[in-house]
């Protein structure tokens, strides 16, 4: 059996280094990225196989990153975790005084992104029979005030996903909404906030290993409503 591998991009800390984690430890290969290098090695370090992890620092929102991701996947990919996001102004913003070019990079980070890592690894995907895993948020779907932002550039990432789905049904394509997580994301929308009652992103990776490894078809999943899993790949 050949090792699988994932890209898992925003890696660093919170969700992405929870799941890069768990996979490693299973003995997946991995190629990782945030923008903070050193943090980023220091994440690398803690994981239990480092010698299965490719770390490149960069912005997604860069195509000389993204192209430089996308050379260090092997011909053939199992898994690509879009995850890496940006948040926009905080504390956030209403609509009204959103700044233009703060809802630009919004979806330079969460929405053309991840679109442009699927453009360029799709052939490895194919050949693999992989899956797409797009992290999303409730903010796509709900109108919660000062969250116009992200919410619309997740909305657009789950619409991606949608299409995407049925242009390549050879592909497992999903959006993915992992819920409230004591994260510097979730702190960065609360601040000031006790946010310690939220679930550690950790609670969620069992969720996420159901899509990973089970057989559930292409779709928007909620973690809240994916039973625990049982033995993934
Ligand atoms: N936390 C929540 O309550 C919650 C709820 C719903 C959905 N989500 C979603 O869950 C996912 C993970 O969020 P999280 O809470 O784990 O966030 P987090 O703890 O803030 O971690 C974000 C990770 O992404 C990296 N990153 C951010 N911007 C990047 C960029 N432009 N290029 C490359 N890497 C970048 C960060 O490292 P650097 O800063 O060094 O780049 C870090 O490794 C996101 O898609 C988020 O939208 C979170």
């Amino acid at each position: 059996m050949t090792t699988p591998t994932a890209l898992v991009t925003g890696a660093s800390r919170g969700l992405g280094l929870a799941l890069a984690t768990s996979l490693n430890a299973r003995g997946w290969q991995l190629v990782l990225d945030a923008r903070d290098g050193d943090r980023l090695a220091t994440a690398v370090g803690s994981l239990p196989l480092p010698g299965l992890v490719t770390a490149l620092s960069g912005d997604v929102a860069d195509p000389a990153h993204r192209a430089t991701l996308a050379a260090a996947v092997p011909a053939r990919l199992d898994l690509l975790v879009a995850n890496a996001s940006d948040l926009g102004p905080s504390p956030l913003p209403p609509l009204a005084e959103l700044p233009l070019p703060a809802f630009e990079r919004l979806l330079a980070v969460n929405t053309v992104a991840p679109l442009a890592l699927v453009q360029l690894l799709l052939p490895a995907l194919r050949r693999a029979g992989g899956r797409a895993l797009l992290v999303s948020s409730d903010a796509a779907v709900e109108g919660y005030a000062g969250w116009g932002g992200y919410g619309a550039s997740k909305a657009a990432l789950d619409q991606l996903g949608r299409v995407l789905a049925v242009e390549e049904p050879d592909l497992r394509v999903y959006a993915v909404d992992p819920g409230d997580m004591a994260t510097d994301m979730h702190q960065a929308a609360f601040p000031g906030e006790d946010i310690s009652d939220r679930p550690s992103p950790d609670s969620v990776v069992p969720a996420l290993l159901r899509l990973i490894g089970g057989d559930l078809p292409s779709g928007r999943y909620r973690t809240a409503e994916l039973a625990p899993a049982g033995a993934p790949a």
